[in-house]
């Protein structure tokens, strides 16, 4: 039931992006092969398996690599959670390589059951390492939720996963490695992926040759067929593209004001108002999904079904109706004026939120007593975390009613919660647009790019062809465009209409399917698209204290809650499981030798997503605390896209600033410092034999990622001062890929304030429908 909602996902993104997979003839070894050769990074993966009336449990395979590539993987099953995955890279001349196995989206740890035997025409030379391999016992396997395996009679979404980052230590081969730098899918039928017994046992012990290719009409590249019906292309005033935080301000208000609004989503509903109905067995019979229930929100990470993640992104990014609001933590913080100061980056124009944010506190205060009852449970790391701030002269406050005070503060975490469930701009602002006869919505429609004339934009291409014949959406006369795809969706729209640098819009042009509906060369449009983003640096810190009840780490949540919890929440939407992870946020500001101010907030929640140290410790008792780099941060990244259309962090946007890291560290260093003060508070994370300072130069980048991310279509850059796209006349950008720099805490609620002043800013400029 499970596997089969992921792969009706899967195929839908492969029309529009992947590859399909077919035959091919390896010429080192002549065996016919079943795989890719992707384009991004030019590395081959291939299968082929024994007839498949045998019933049989093993494949040959392959993996061909540049030589540049610190290791690749594949996942035939097609999803990183609870799948074989067959990991290598080279070293000393000699290809190691192992099968791994992850339950979470963490460091995958060695697979027992797959019998791994390397064949000879596996190598490494000048250019390239290839590891050709048989692969028994590795069909069908056991997991924690029942069996996986490998389709191999229909057909499959296999994944690869590749990192230009050599791993710890590459002579050994459950070496530990940081996370991929990109991944991918591609549709293969595996059914048609077998050959006879004698063939494959020659191939099996080391044979080469006799590789023939199937007859020419085996369909693996033909064009999909045309649409059978069409529906006619209705114009609209406002094309609204993605509907998380921004896109649902923006479209609430449009249609507010009485203009005909289109809102198009390219994924699908995720409340359960809204028609999601993804749920535990322990909340059927109600209507509370996955994303309504604020306590399975830790369950995000470690599902195997997780068709909420954009797969063509490669950070964490969500492709559903609310975007990252449908599947994030919920904290909701009213913004400070610095999140809109010309300080950091705003024009002066826009430095008086006051407005806007009174307008978003009317529709959603927030609240730190999220549970229906008015209690407030599990709190025991809020205390702890409180007695270790007092010492170093915090104060307690209620966040939201002040939230200008950001400096040696502290107090309960704050959610954008109604009603003991999940709500953001969903249950709020969605839930007024979605009555308005101006509004329709369209998910499950991907917008590829914008269909322009120079500097006019005249609507939308979209991945549904039965609309018009060629899937193209028009605007009215005077209509006008707004992408709210986040920080990453928008990039990829605007290079894939010949918007951005040359070198992003070359490889929009070298792609079969992109290339083809960019506008000529002559008006693509050269703006910093990507340039300057910036993320929350942030580090974990884990402690164990005797008081605490780490809620077995929120592992069991999901298929077997504790009963009593689950019976409150099931019926009256109250305790544990109303609030998300979170129990209690801090701010402290630091002056770096750089003169600079930064902020750091603090996060505390009970359990941990990763823990390392030899000595004993009790993990029933476990915290963590994060400690974010906030506003002032000054390091900056690139995001882009590759060869594939992926999305992806070009350049990391951590610590590029080397005063970020020195004030993060001072930070880090004045919360342990008081933790003696804290009778039975022990530091686990780092341990007793590693430093602060150890530790963070240890960091691995990838787990610094706060999902935060801004500035890739920066304000005054990118959009002008009323968010239209520079060079334009139509198109704007109302995301968090404005924002010039990091707000102040976790952004939702501040990129919606944005928003609200956005759209009143588009709905005044003259010219528009
Ligand atoms: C795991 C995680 C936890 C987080 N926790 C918090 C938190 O606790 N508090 C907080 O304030 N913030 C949190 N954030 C950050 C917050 O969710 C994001 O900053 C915010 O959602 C960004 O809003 P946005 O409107 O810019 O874009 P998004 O929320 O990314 O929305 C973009 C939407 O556009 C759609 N889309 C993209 N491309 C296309 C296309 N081509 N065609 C059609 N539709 C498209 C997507 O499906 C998506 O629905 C978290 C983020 C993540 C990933
Ligand atoms: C393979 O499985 C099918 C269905 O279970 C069975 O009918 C067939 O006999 C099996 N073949 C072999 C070679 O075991
Ligand atoms: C190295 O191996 C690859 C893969 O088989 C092959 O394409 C390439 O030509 C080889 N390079 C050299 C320098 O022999
Ligand atoms: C949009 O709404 C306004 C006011 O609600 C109404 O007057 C107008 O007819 C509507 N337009 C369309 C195109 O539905
Ligand atoms: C679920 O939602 C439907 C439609 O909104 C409603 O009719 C039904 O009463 C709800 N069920 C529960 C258990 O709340
Ligand atoms: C903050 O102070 C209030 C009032 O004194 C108290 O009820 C609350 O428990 C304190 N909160 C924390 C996190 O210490
Ligand atoms: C594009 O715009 C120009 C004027 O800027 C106009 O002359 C031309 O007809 C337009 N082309 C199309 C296809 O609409
Ligand atoms: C990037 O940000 C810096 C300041 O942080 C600014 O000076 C510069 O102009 C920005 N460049 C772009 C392309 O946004
Ligand atoms: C739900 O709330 C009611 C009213 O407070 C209470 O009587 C009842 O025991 C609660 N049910 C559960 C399962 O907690
Ligand atoms: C670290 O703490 C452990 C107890 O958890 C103790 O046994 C050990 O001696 C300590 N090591 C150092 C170097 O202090
Ligand atoms: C671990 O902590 C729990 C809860 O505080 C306690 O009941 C248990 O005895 C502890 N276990 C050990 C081995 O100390």
């Amino acid at each position: 039931m499970l596997r089969r909602l992921g792969l009706c996902i899967l195929p839908l993104l492969g029309s529009v992006f992947a590859q399909s997979g077919g035959p091919y003839i390896d010429p080192d070894n002549g065996v016919t092969f079943y795989g890719i050769t992707e384009p991004a990074h030019g590395v081959t993966y291939g299968f082929v398996f024994p007839p498949l009336d045998q019933n049989s449990t093993e494949f040959i395979g392959e993996i061909v690599a540049p030589i540049a590539a610190g290791w690749a993987g594949v996942a035939p099953g097609g999803s990183m959670l609870r799948n074989l995955l067959l990991v290598a890279w080279p070293n000393a001349g000699k290809i190691v390589r192992s099968a791994r196995y992850a339950t979470s989206y963490a460091l995958p740890t060695a697979m027992s059951g797959p019998v791994l035997t390397d064949l000879p025409s596996s190598k490494v030379n000048e250019t390239h390492w290839k590891w050709v391999y048989r692969c028994q016992n590795c069909v069908t396997w056991s997991t924690d939720t029942g069996t996986n395996s490998i389709p191999v009679s229909s057909t499959g979404v296999p994944a690869w996963a590749f990192s230009s980052r050599a791993v710890q230590t590459p002579s050994d081969a459950q070496s530990t490695f940081v996370q991929h730098t990109d991944f991918g899918f591609f549709g293969l039928d595996f059914s048609e992926a077998h050959v006879s017994d004698s063939q494959y046992q020659l191939w099996a012990s080391g044979g080469t040759g006799t590789g023939t290719l199937p007859p020419t009409s085996s369909p693996t590249t033909s064009t999909p067929a045309g649409p059978t019906s069409t529906v006619p292309a209705v114009p609209y005033d406002y094309i609204v593209v993605g509907s998380g935080p921004g896109g649902l301000v923006t479209a609430d208000r449009l249609s507010e004001a009485g203009k005909k609004v289109l809102l198009i989503e390219r994924g699908g509903p995720s409340l359960g108002f809204t028609g999601g109905s993804y749920q535990p067995d322990w909340l059927k019979g109600t209507n509370l999904t996955k994303f309504d229930t604020p306590g399975l929100f830790e369950t995000m990470f470690s599902d195997d079904n997780s068709f909420w993640w954009c797969k063509d992104i490669t950070v964490f990014a969500g492709c559903l109706l609310g975007g990252g609001s449908a599947i994030n933590g919920g904290l909701w913080w009213l913004p400070p004026d610095f999140d809109f100061s010309p300080n950091y980056g705003w024009p002066r124009s826009w430095a008086n939120h006051l407005p806007y944010s009174a307008k978003l506190k009317a529709r959603l205060p927030g609240t730190d007593t999220p549970s229906t009852d008015g209690k407030r449970y599990l709190m025991q790391s809020a205390d702890v975390t409180a007695q270790l701030l007092k010492p170093a002269g915090y104060t307690n406050i209620t966040i939201n009613n002040s939230p200008n005070s950001k400096n040696r503060v502290y107090g309960y975490s704050t959610f954008g919660f109604l009603g003991g469930k999940r709500a953001g701009p969903i249950a709020t602002y969605y839930k007024s647009a979605i009555t308005r006869k101006n509004l329709s919505y369209k998910p499950n429609t991907m917008v590829l790019n914008v269909v322009r004339n120079g500097s006019t934009i005249t609507g939308v291409k979209t991945s549904d062809n039965v609309i018009g014949g060629n899937g193209v959406i028009p605007l009215t006369p005077k209509g006008r465009v707004i992408l709210s795809a986040g920080s990453f969706g928008t990039p990829r729209i605007l290079f894939r209409s010949g918007i951005g640098p040359s070198d992003m819009v070359n490889l929009v042009k070298a792609d079969p399917v992109a290339g083809p509906l960019l506008p000529p060369q002559q008006q693509w449009i050269n703006l910093p698209v990507g340039h300057n983003v910036s993320d929350n640096p942030s580090i974990n810190l884990v402690f164990t204290h005797p008081s605490i009840d780490a809620y077995d780490n929120w592992a069991n949540v999901w298929s077997s809650p504790r009963p009593v919890d689950a019976e409150q929440y099931a019926t009256n939407q109250s305790g544990v499981f109303a609030h998300a992870s979170p129990r209690l946020n801090f701010w402290r500001a630091y002056t770096g030798r750089d003169k600079k101010v930064r902020y750091i907030q603090g996060t505390a929640r009970p359990g941990a997503a990763s823990i390392t140290t030899d000595n004993p410790f009790n993990a029933t008792q476990i915290m963590t605390i994060t400690v974010y780099l906030s506003t002032g941060v000054t390091s900056r990244g690139r995001i882009g896209i590759d060869a594939a259309m992926k999305a992806l962090p070009l350049v990391d946007p951590w610590f590029t600033d080397p005063i970020d890291k020195e004030v993060l560290l001072q930070g880090l260093n004045d919360i342990v410092a008081n933790i003696p003060k804290v009778s039975g508070l022990t530091m686990i994370t780092p341990d007793n034999t590693t430093t602060v300072k150890d530790y963070v130069d240890a960091y691995s980048p990838a787990s610094m990622n706060s999902n935060h991310w801004v500035g890739s279509c920066s304000i005054n850059h990118v959009v002008d001062q009323n968010t239209k796209v520079l060079s334009t006349n139509n198109l704007f950008v109302v995301d968090a890929s404005i924002i010039p720099s990091m707000p102040m805490g976790n952004p939702q609620a501040s990129i919606m304030v944005m928003a609200e002043q956005a759209v009143a800013k588009i709905l005044a400029l003259p010219g528009g429908a």
